[in-house]
């Protein structure tokens, strides 16, 4: 009990009153301003529609259907999710006016996010980590994050392409040269069929390249020669049919690269598959080579690319390019002969019946050319002329 008695039933001392009511003065002003320190430490509320984790720094507001962000977000927020939400467009005015400056983890996971605007990431300087994945994204500014170069070091895009008119947004955007610490980039999942060619020439940082689960099918116009720190690359689960040399000098050319991925393609291992079986041989940049697997010609099929002859393989396809119009010329070829064909078999058939209408042609044209002789002939006589002539007058 001695604890309660600090302030009404202390014991009414006359000497002791103006010292204790000294005190309780002093204790009063020193819980007003705990408070008050107290209050301006805390952030300033948390929107309704989301759980606010004081201590992480860490602000969760997932699948309420939200439209835009909230507006009255902790000034003081690190790591904020807004995955699962109905936000579509973000454009320059989606983040609160006074920035977020210590906002350096940003979900926008699973949203029906379609576009982002310029400046739609500028007014958050901090920004290290973001998660665009599970969208529909139709446009992308490549003023995104502003005119200056940005601290962001993970970037994930997977699953969110929705068709290539913004690939071409986001290459120009990962070109402008601000994602100079960028570590991390996303791509898998797109559906990918080409890259832009220069479209990782200036991310200088880049440890993890992940394009995984698209539909690439060459990479021979792709530029990989910039990425000096790369370590991770996968290609896992597209459609590649052969690697060429070029390509092959630019992978050996990185030197942290250690965990290539290119299982799961559709390697035609025809002779223009040498170089690649020669590299892999030799190489320990591909993780788990030994399970690459040849899907064409048939009678190679689920063979060990490793375990090829590195020459003397035949050679089905000139050229990946060509081959489809090569391809498409020769069926054509077939297609003309084969109708040419069924056109002199039926002139065979019918020699007889064509016999007879070429005499039938032949006499009607007799007969025409002497009908029009014996005209001509009437014609030339000049007494007939003369006897018309005369008979008009
Ligand atoms: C979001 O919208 C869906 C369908 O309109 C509804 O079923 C769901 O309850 C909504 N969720 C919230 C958190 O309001
Ligand atoms: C950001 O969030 C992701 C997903 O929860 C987590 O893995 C990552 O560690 C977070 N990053 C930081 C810096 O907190
Ligand atoms: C962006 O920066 C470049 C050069 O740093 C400058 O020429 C250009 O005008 C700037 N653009 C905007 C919109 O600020
Ligand atoms: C991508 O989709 C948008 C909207 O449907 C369309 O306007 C655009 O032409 C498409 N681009 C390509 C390359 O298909
Ligand atoms: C592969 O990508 C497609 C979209 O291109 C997606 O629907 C599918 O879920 C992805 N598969 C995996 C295993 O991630
Ligand atoms: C590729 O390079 C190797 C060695 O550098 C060479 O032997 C081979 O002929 C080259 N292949 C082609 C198609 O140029
Ligand atoms: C290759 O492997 C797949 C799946 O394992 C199988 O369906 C196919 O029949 C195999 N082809 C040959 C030629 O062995």
């Amino acid at each position: 009990m001695p604890g309660c008695c600090l302030w009404g039933s202390a014991p009414p001392a006359p000497s002791g009153e103006r010292k204790g009511a000294g005190w309780l003065e002093l204790l009063l002003l020193l819980l007003l301003i705990l408070s008050g320190w107290v209050l301006t430490q805390q952030p300033v509320g948390c929107p309704r529609v989301c759980e606010c984790f004081v201590e992480e720094k860490t602000v969760k507001c997932a699948n309420q259907n939200l439209t835009e962000v909230p507006p009255d977000l902790p000034r003081d927020v690190q790591n904020l999710f807004l995955t699962g939400n109905r936000l579509r467009d973000l454009s320059s005015g989606a983040f609160p006016s006074e920035p977020l400056l210590e906002l350096r983890n940003l979900s926008l996971r699973g949203n029906q996010l379609e576009q982002v605007g310029a400046e739609a990431f500028a007014r958050l300087p901090n920004l290290k980590q973001l998660d665009l994945s599970q969208s529909a994204l139709l446009w992308v500014s490549p003023m995104a994050f502003g005119n200056a170069s940005s601290p962001l070091e993970e970037l994930r895009l997977s699953n969110s392409l929705y068709n290539y008119s913004v690939v071409a947004a986001i290459a120009e955007l990962l070109q402008r040269g601000i994602f100079q610490n960028l570590k991390h980039l996303d791509l898998s999942s797109n559906g990918l069929v080409s890259l832009p060619p220069g479209i990782f020439s200036r991310l200088p940082s880049l440890q993890h390249l992940d394009l995984h689960n698209n539909s690439l099918v060459s990479l021979r116009d792709v530029s990989f020669g910039a990425l000096h720190q790369l370590q991770r690359f996968d290609l896992g689960d597209n459609a590649l049919k052969r690697l060429r040399n070029d390509t092959l000098a630019q992978l050996r050319g990185l030197p942290w690269l250690t965990r290539l991925d290119l299982g799961r393609n559709a390697w035609v291992c025809d002779c223009g598959i040498e170089d690649l079986a020669r590299w892999l041989k030799e190489s320990d940049q591909v993780e788990a080579k030994e399970a690459l697997k040849c899907s064409e010609p048939e009678e190679k099929q689920n063979s060990s690319l490793v375990s090829l002859p590195i020459s003397g393989l035949e050679c089905l396809e000139p050229d990946d390019d060509q081959t489809q119009l090569q391809t498409s010329y020769v069926f054509l070829g077939i297609v003309l002969a084969l109708i040419g064909a069924i056109f002199l078999l039926v002139l065979y058939l019918n020699r007889k019946g064509i016999k007879k209408w070429m005499y039938n042609i032949r006499d009607a044209c007799r007969d025409h050319m002497e009908g029009y002789h014996y005209r001509y002939e009437i014609n030339a006589d000049p007494r007939l002329t003369h006897l018309s002539s005369n008979s008009d007058v």
